[in-house]
């Protein structure tokens, strides 16, 4: 059942973080949704622009509707990840999106609230709820660049005043982390502080934490012994979940840790099997280990067995 985004957020606020997982084809959908009923959690679905036009925008809203009819069970939101105004107005035009996030964290703090507002009148005029970001995160965003050492942590202050002015229903806070599989160069981790001030400021208000994937060691080691190259990979501790909770964090985005399973699957499985060339084969591997992954997420999140709780919540 595809359920609003704010529903979603009041259930969890406080309690534990709702996993916002990627997804790009038919295999990640059968592994996200499974995983999500094994471990009885609410999630959200995210799509990103580059996922939207990989096939056809319309190709993952079809596998969405079906994998909804295959687990009538599931709860979840349909989210745009990384939008611009075009894309969110699309969205928003659509109707088939629960949540949108616009992306203007690279224009200047008028022009990011400009704009965001823009898509939250538009939004909101049809019960659609609007994710903003402030702040800049290290690492690679779509095509933009930013140097990791210049990351541009979340102004608490300015978070108050951005979220007054724009409207919008949640806000992407930079608090240290960055996208992709390279994160921390050294011993870097979360600025707890930033957010516990920008709490202050936003009670009961919730908050995004995107590049959240840890990048886990033995995926990588696996990676590179079949033949990979991906040294001096490193992400967020997975077991700082809990300590972002209470301070305000109500949904948590991972994409890079998926797609190292994926990696993972489809390397060893070439590498073993080099007759091999059915796309079935990798397939019928990776699906229930996505499943596996994503079930293990929730459990660090919180929102494992959180699934009867928001049903009744929604009744
Ligand atoms: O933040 C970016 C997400 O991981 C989506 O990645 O734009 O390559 O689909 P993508
Ligand atoms: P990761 O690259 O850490 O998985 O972050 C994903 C993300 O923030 C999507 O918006
Ligand atoms: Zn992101």
């Amino acid at each position: 059942m595809i359920v609003t985004t704010k529903k979603l957020f009041e259930n969890a606020y406080g309690q534990y973080a709702v996993g916002a997982y990627n997804i790009n084809n038919l295999e990640q959908t059968m592994g996200l949704f499974q995983g999500n009923l094994d471990s009885k959690a609410p999630f959200i679905i995210q799509i990103s622009k580059g996922a939207r036009s990989y096939t056809d925008k319309r190709m993952l809203e079809g596998i969405i509707r079906a994998a909804d009819e295959v687990f009538p069970e599931a709860i979840f939101a349909v989210h745009l990840d990384h939008g611009d105004l075009e894309s969110c107005l699309d969205c928003v035009a659509s109707g088939f999106y629960s949540s949108v996030m616009i992306d203007a964290s690279h224009e200047s703090f008028d022009e990011n609230i400009r704009i965001t507002k823009e898509v939250v009148d538009a939004a909101h005029a049809k019960g659609i709820v609007v994710e903003a970001e402030l702040g800049q995160l290290g690492g690679v965003e779509e095509d933009i660049v930013v140097d990791e050492a210049n990351a541009n942590l979340t102004n608490p202050k300015e978070a108050k005043e951005f979220v007054e002015r724009s409207g919008c229903d949640s806000l992407a806070v930079a608090i240290g982390t960055s996208h992709g599989a390279y994160k921390f160069t050294g011993g870097q981790g979360l600025h707890f502080d930033v957010l516990a001030k920008i709490q202050e400021r936003l009670p009961n208000y919730p908050l995004v934490m995107h590049g959240s994937s840890s990048v886990p060691a033995d995926e990588i080691e696996r990676i590179n012994k079949a033949g990979g190259d991906m040294k001096g990979a490193k992400g967020v501790d997975e077991n700082e979940f809990v300590k972002a909770v209470p301070l305000g964090v109500t949904k948590v985005n991972i994409d890079t840790d998926g797609r190292l399973v994926w990696c993972r699957v489809h390397r060893e499985f070439f590498r073993d099997q080099p007759q091999q060339f059915d796309l079935r084969g990798p397939g019928k591997i990776f699906m229930p280990e996505y499943a596996k992954f994503i079930a293990h997420k929730n459990e660090k999140l919180g929102s494992a067995g959180k699934l009867d709780q928001v049903r009744q919540a929604l009744a």
